[in-house]
């Protein structure tokens, strides 16, 4: 599936709903605080949804000026409509594509990319826009899946911890660390397959070869 039907697919049958209703802040700022210090810094949040992440940076962290960025009309509405926590500061939500960034080079100090990066059709050409945006020195953080994570979404590129690594050095972007993401709260909600599902994939996690999620630590040179 490309563009204009994933678009479609993402504002009419995404839950972003469910996204707005049952945020999990602890899992996101476990992957946003390693952006840290943001103070005063520029940041973009690449595949944002309905902006949790890009909340939380903007209110804990005191970033200077915030932007998230989707394709999704409707992630979008969402984002907007939550902004209602009074961060001091001012956030800008984008409509674009993470494949053709509407940004200067070395427009951002900082960026965050929460389990989408692995949704973009060319997902070479997101790292490839995700480094030229960022300024030499600053830090990104992406949180992307292990090669056995499925989800319902249409375009999912599944890799290795290995493979990841290399499509973010072939875009010309250093790996700091690597941390892992344990994957949804088990009681996320309350339908007993799901909480199984969930309980089982907690416990592969544990396996460092099985971590659920990667949360890469980049750095432009
Ligand atoms: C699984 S959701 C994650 C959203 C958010 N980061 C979060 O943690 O809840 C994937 C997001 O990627 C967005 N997306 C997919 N392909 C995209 C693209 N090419 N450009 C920009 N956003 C895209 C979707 O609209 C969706 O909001």
């Amino acid at each position: 599936m490309q563009g204009p039907a994933l678009r479609e697919f993402y504002d009419r049958e995404y839950h972003f709903g469910e996204d707005v209703d049952r945020p999990n802040p602890e899992r996101l700022w476990r992957a946003v605080r390693e952006l840290e210090p943001l103070d005063g810094a520029t940041l973009l949040d690449l595949g944002c949804g309905v902006g949790w992440a890009t909340r939380i940076a903007a209110s804990r962290g005191h970033v200077r000026d915030a932007v998230g960025l989707d394709f999704s009309r409707t992630a979008l509405e969402h984002a907007a409509a939550n902004t209602t926590d009074g961060s001091p500061a001012r956030i800008v939500w984008v409509c674009g594509d993470g494949t053709m960034l509407p940004f200067a080079d070395g427009a951002f100090d900082r960026a965050f990319s929460f389990g989408s990066m692995e949704h973009f059709p060319d997902v070479a050409a997101g790292f490839r826009e995700l480094a030229r945006v960022l300024r030499s020195g600053a830090v990104a953080v992406t949180v992307v899946p292990n090669f056995y994570v499925r989800t319902a979404q249409p375009v999912e590129h599944r890799d290795t911890e290995a493979g990841w690594r290399r499509l973010i050095v072939a875009a010309g972007l250093d790996v700091l660390r690597v941390r892992a993401d344990p994957g949804p709260a088990i009681f996320k909600n309350s339908r007993p397959a799901r909480i199984v599902l969930r309980l089982g994939l907690r416990l592969l996690g544990c396996i460092p070869a099985f971590r659920y999620q990667f949360i890469f630590v980049m750095r432009k040179p």
